[in-house]
């Protein structure tokens, strides 16, 4: 059995066909943000299932990490650090580069931002393929950290993403076809 606050969440998702490009099913988070009650428990389900699991870093991947990570970060007591797309971040950086549908895309994480026994949990609102969240616990283990969990609002299933992760355990919250 669900928990009865996951049918709030879903409904509050819209669902935008052929956005950006023809044939993709755009998630869109932002009417969920327009609904105090699911944008809560989105953020309430996540604190519950992370508190007490001493994570001390939560880690948001732009541009919508941004939203869901720091929130739960304040909850459970961590620090919070932005993985930012190329040259958006002022200080020194590691760099991950990871493939698209066409080219590749990049992930940048300020050196000195986690330390070696840092335990993280990397936020994102949706996995599709895989590459960004891949990135993402790149970042972190080359910089010491150990990956305990990476949650998103949104799978999408049938793309497997999730066995792209190097093992490291998903939490998702709604299923999206
Ligand atoms: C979306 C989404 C994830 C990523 C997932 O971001 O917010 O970050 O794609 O895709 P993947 O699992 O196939 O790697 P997007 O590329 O739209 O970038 P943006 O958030 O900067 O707009």
């Amino acid at each position: 059995e669900q928990d009865p606050r996951i049918e709030g969440i879903a409904s509050s998702i819209r669902v935008v066909p052929n956005f950006p490009k023809p044939g993709i099913m755009f998630q869109d988070i932002t009417t969920l943000l327009l609904d105090p009650k699911a944008f809560k428990n989105t953020v309430d389900l996540f604190v519950e299932r992370y508190t007490g699991k001493d994570i001390t870093v939560v880690a948001g991947i732009e541009a919508r990490g941004f939203i869901f990570g720091p929130p739960i970060a304040l909850a459970i007591g961590a620090k919070f650090i932005p993985l930012r797309k190329p040259r958006k971040l002022p200080g020194e950086v590691i760099s991950e580069e990871y493939v698209l549908e066409y080219g590749t895309d990049c992930l940048q994480m300020h050196i000195g931002a986690v330390h070696p026994g840092d335990r993280a949990l990397v936020v994102d609102d949706l996995i599709a393929t895989g590459g960004t969240l891949c990135a993402a616990i790149k970042l972190l283990e080359r910089a010491g950290a150990e990956v305990v969990e990476c949650a998103c609002v949104i799978e999408l299933p049938e793309l497997k993403g999730r066995e792209r992760l190097n093992g490291k355990p998903l939490y998702i919250l709604v299923e999206s076809r």
